[in-house]
């Protein structure tokens, strides 16, 4: 005969056994170790994180540190008090290159990214100030 008891201690250890079992890791947070937990939810710095992660950006930038070309630090500090509109006009400067603005080294252009996906990438960068 079929224990009642049994069947409800089963049932038990696979309740425990599920509850335990590891947490799934939030995807968007597996991008950068250097992002602060406190923005992860916000969705521009999400999609800006992923974009300049899926492009050549990190080649040359660093969050914190001058590499070829300034810190995301340092470009958000200097446009941080700039109209709106400098969101367009610095995606404008990522797709066709730059140069001039912080020194003697030229941006290489990105002629293949799209308008929309450069200004998502600005604003994160924007953020970091
Ligand atoms: C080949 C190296 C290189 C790559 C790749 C690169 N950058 Fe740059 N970036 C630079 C240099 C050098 C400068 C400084 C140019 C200047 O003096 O005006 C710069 C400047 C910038 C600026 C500031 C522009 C200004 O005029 O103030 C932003 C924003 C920027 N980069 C974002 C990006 C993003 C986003 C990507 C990826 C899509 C990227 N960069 C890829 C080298 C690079």
């Amino acid at each position: 005969m079929v224990n009642r008891y049994s069947f409800l201690v089963l049932l038990l250890v696979s309740f425990i056994a599920c509850q335990s079992s590891p947490k799934q890791l939030n995807d968007t947070s597996a991008e950068s170790s250097t992002e602060p937990a406190a923005s992860v939810k916000d969705p521009v710095y999400t999609k800006g994180l992923a974009l300049v992660g899926k492009n050549d950006c990190m080649t040359c930038h660093k969050i914190d540190d001058k590499l070829i070309g300034p810190s995301y630090k340092d470009v958000a500090k200097k446009y941080a008090n700039a109209p709106n509109n400098v969101v367009a006009a610095l995606a404008a400067i990522v797709i066709k290159g730059g140069s001039g603005n912080w020194g003697n080294v030229p941006m290489t252009p990105h002629a293949s990214l799209s308008q929309e996906d450069a200004e998502t990438m600005i604003r994160y960068i924007l953020t970091l100030k």
